[in-house]
């Protein structure tokens, strides 16, 4: 146990350490701070910090730098290397570190554990640990255990912030999940957001943990789904989008995470889903569905490797496909599990080479280890000059507004393939591409 000697903060203003600067630790610090508390972030990766130090952010994501300054700047939130140092006398401390999926699909926890222990001996008295990682029922005793602290309480909370509007998702959640045994802590912990109005559920910690796969495994489904009917609706002549608007207008349906697209990615969703699927091996039961989402969603990136195949004369030998849009999604630079690498990986192994072009990425990014198998470019008109088929795999805006005149100039057949359903059909058309969306003609 370590004393601290810093003054008490202002009444409703709480102590917090925030454990991880990545994408769910930095705009929970951000809001933390911008709701009035004094928020310590650790982040021991020197690159992230010295960035953050800059007041800059190390991951794109709108309105997170000046969020970050702002709270640099009145000395709200502050930066440190060591976990340890951060959670001196913090009455909260948030977990946010990486649970990344193991060969078995199972979530690794030792960057959990191991931030567990460098913390026990320094939490003050009567800490409340929160855990935000998306982490396998069980986890909050495991952390408990590890601290070995009884005067420690470990609470669940988990995150369903997206990417890319991860600051306007943690200001205004939908919901809050507080899962715990002791109860008044879990209340004490849904304080902290503000007075957001989102409805608060309190629950046991198991629940809470499983809250969040649950969560995260029925949008898989929900994608699944529109996805498998887009490909119906291919094969049947009918339009996805005019589907997507028939079902949507059934208040039990909604319109919401129904765009046809390449596949589902990101750093949550696959590895949420196989993680459900491990939980629920290990306890005996099977969940088909979520299997069948994911078998579905590998489905869906085949199919439209398929569809460039056909826009391409049906090889890929002496193909080049150009690329636009390598993240997961728009508005993010996180390229984790992006179905245009898996997409683009596919294409090369059948023989094509790609040049690719995506907002977030620049020449100088081109060792990364996961663009290995592409060729990217400074803009978008280079990247598709020359090539036999323009495959769209991100919704970046920008690509709606491209000059698709000019680029009829600069491909070497005009073919396009839009995985996203973002352009005018009939205005490629007219232009004299050759055009293919997603469950629509
Ligand atoms: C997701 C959950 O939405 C969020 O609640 C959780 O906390 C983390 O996982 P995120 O990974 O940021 O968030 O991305 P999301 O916007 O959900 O998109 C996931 C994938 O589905 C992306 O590949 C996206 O392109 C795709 N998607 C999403 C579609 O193809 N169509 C849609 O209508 C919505």
């Amino acid at each position: 146990m370590t004393t601290d000697r810093s003054p008490m903060p202002k009444a409703g203003v709480r102590r917090i350490a925030v454990v991880g600067a990545g994408y769910v630790g930095l705009p929970t610090a951000a809001v933390l701070s911008h709701h009035g508390h004094m928020v310590t972030l650790a982040e021991r990766d020197e690159r992230r910090l010295e960035i953050l130090r800059q007041g800059r952010s190390p991951i794109v994501e709108h309105g997170l730098e000046e969020m970050l300054k702002d709270g640099m700047s009145t000395g709200r939130l502050r930066t440190v290397r060591s976990a340890a140092e951060a959670v001196v006398g913090a009455e909260f401390v948030f977990l946010c570190v990486e649970t990344p999926q193991s060969a078995d699909g199972s979530a690794d926890l030792s960057f959990i554990t191991a931030a567990a222990s460098e913390i026990a001996p320094h939490l003050a008295d009567g800490a409340i640990i929160v855990n935000k990682s998306t982490v396998p029922v069980g986890t909050v005793g495991l952390i408990e255990r590890v601290l070995g602290r009884a005067d420690v309480v470990t609470v669940s909370n988990p995150e369903f912030l997206r990417e890319g509007t991860a600051v306007a998702d943690s200001l205004s959640p939908d919901r809050v999940v507080v899962g715990a045994d002791d109860r008044e802590a879990a209340a004490r912990v849904a304080e902290l957001f503000g007075d957001s109005g989102a409805p608060v559920v309190i629950t046991d910690a198991t629940t809470s943990e499983l809250i969040k796969y649950a969560s995260n495994a029925f949008l898989a489904t929900k994608l699944t789904f529109i996805n498998t009917m887009a490909g119906l609706c291919e094969a049947v002549g009918a339009d996805v989008l005019d589907l997507v608007l028939g079902i949507g207008y059934d208040k039990r349906i909604g319109f919401e995470f129904l765009r046809p697209g390449p596949g589902w990615g990101g750093s949550c969703l696959p590895k949420d889903t196989a993680a459900l699927v491990a939980i629920s091996n290990a306890a005996g039961y099977d969940v088909s569905i979520v299997r069948g989402a994911i078998s579905g969603n590998d489905e869906q990136m085949r199919r439209v490797v398929a569809k460039i195949a056909t826009a391409a004369g049906g090889t890929f030998r002496d193909r080049t496909i150009g690329v636009l849009g390598l993240s997961f999604k728009a508005n993010t630079g996180d390229r984790r599990d992006s179905p245009a690498l898996s997409i683009t990986k596919m294409l090369v192994a059948a023989g094509a080479s790609i040049r690719a072009f995506d907002p977030t990425v620049t020449t100088a990014d081109a060792d990364q280890p996961d663009l290995a198998h592409v060729t990217v470019f400074d803009s978008a008109y280079e990247a598709v000059t020359g090539t036999h088929v323009i495959a769209l795999l991100t919704e970046w805006q920008e690509f709606r507004w491209l000059d698709y005149s000019k680029i009829r100039g600069l491909v070497a057949n005009p073919a396009i393939v839009d995985a996203r359903n973002l352009l005018e059909s009939g205005l490629v058309h007219r232009l004299g591409f050759s055009y293919s969306g997603i469950g629509r003609s």
